[in-house]
């Protein structure tokens, strides 16, 4: 009889190891909803245009309108002074006033967002778009240019921002870096290399089939 228990709980425990296993083995295709036929903003800070090179590439992909963000004031030529400005602007929290105004933001359903990394932040001028345009009910789809140290808090900060939004996942690359004399590097071969991750990223987001 205790042969028969110990044969029982032997063989429910096996049955049920086996029945989580072959779960979590089986393969789970989660189809991403088709994002295609909607009007579709793409909204970039770049200051030397490897975010920009970025947002052409989407555009081509996905058409809808581009805007380049534009500060009422525009920061410093120099890079430096640049650093310093953001730094101070970070830590007060100022928003710098955009230049740029978007009529009818209203009537786009999905708006890509670009910008490169900043102080390992988001720009200030990135902030100020989000705080100012209410995103409500649209899908928001960030992307980056950095220096080589990533993307830092960015992206995180989009989502802090965009509290209501769907938020999808982000694309990011090594853009140039102005400190060291490097300035538009999204060309020729790197271009060619955006592009095929960029078109595998919205082939993923589910923008393109
Ligand atoms: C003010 C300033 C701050 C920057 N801070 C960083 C940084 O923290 N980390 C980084 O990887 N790159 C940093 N960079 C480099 C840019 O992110 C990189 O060059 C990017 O590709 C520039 O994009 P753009 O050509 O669209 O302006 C900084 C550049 C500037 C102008």
């Amino acid at each position: 009889m205790k042969k028969n228990k110990t044969y029982w709980i032997w063989l429910c425990t096996a049955m049920m190891a086996f029945g989580s296993c072959s779960r979590a083995q089986s393969p789970v295709s989660v189809k991403p909803e088709l994002l295609t036929n909607r009007k579709i903003l793409i909204v970039y800070l770049s200051r030397t245009n490897n975010t920009r090179a970025i947002a052409e590439i989407i555009h081509k992909e996905v058409g809808g309108n581009m805007v380049p963000l534009e500060l009422a004031t525009p920061y410093p030529a120099n890079y430096q002074t640049t650093v310093q400005q953001v730094a101070r602007e970070n830590a007060s929290g100022f928003l710098p006033p955009l230049k740029t105004s978007i009529d009818s933001i209203d009537k786009y359903d999905v708006v890509f967002v670009g910008f490169p990394t900043w102080g390992m932040q988001l720009p200030p001028p990135v902030k100020s778009f989000l705080t100012k345009y209410k995103l409500t009910g649209k899908t928001v789809v960030p992307f980056n240019s950095n220096g080589g140290y990533g993307i830092g808090s960015t992206f995180e900060t989009v989502e802090q921002l965009c509290p209501d939004n769907e938020v999808l996942k982000g694309y990011s690359t090594k853009g140039g870096s102005e400190r060291d004399g490097k300035y538009l590097v999204i060309q020729g071969d790197k271009e060619k290399q955006v592009r095929l991750e960029v078109q595998a990223w919205l082939k993923e987001s589910g923008f393109t089939n």
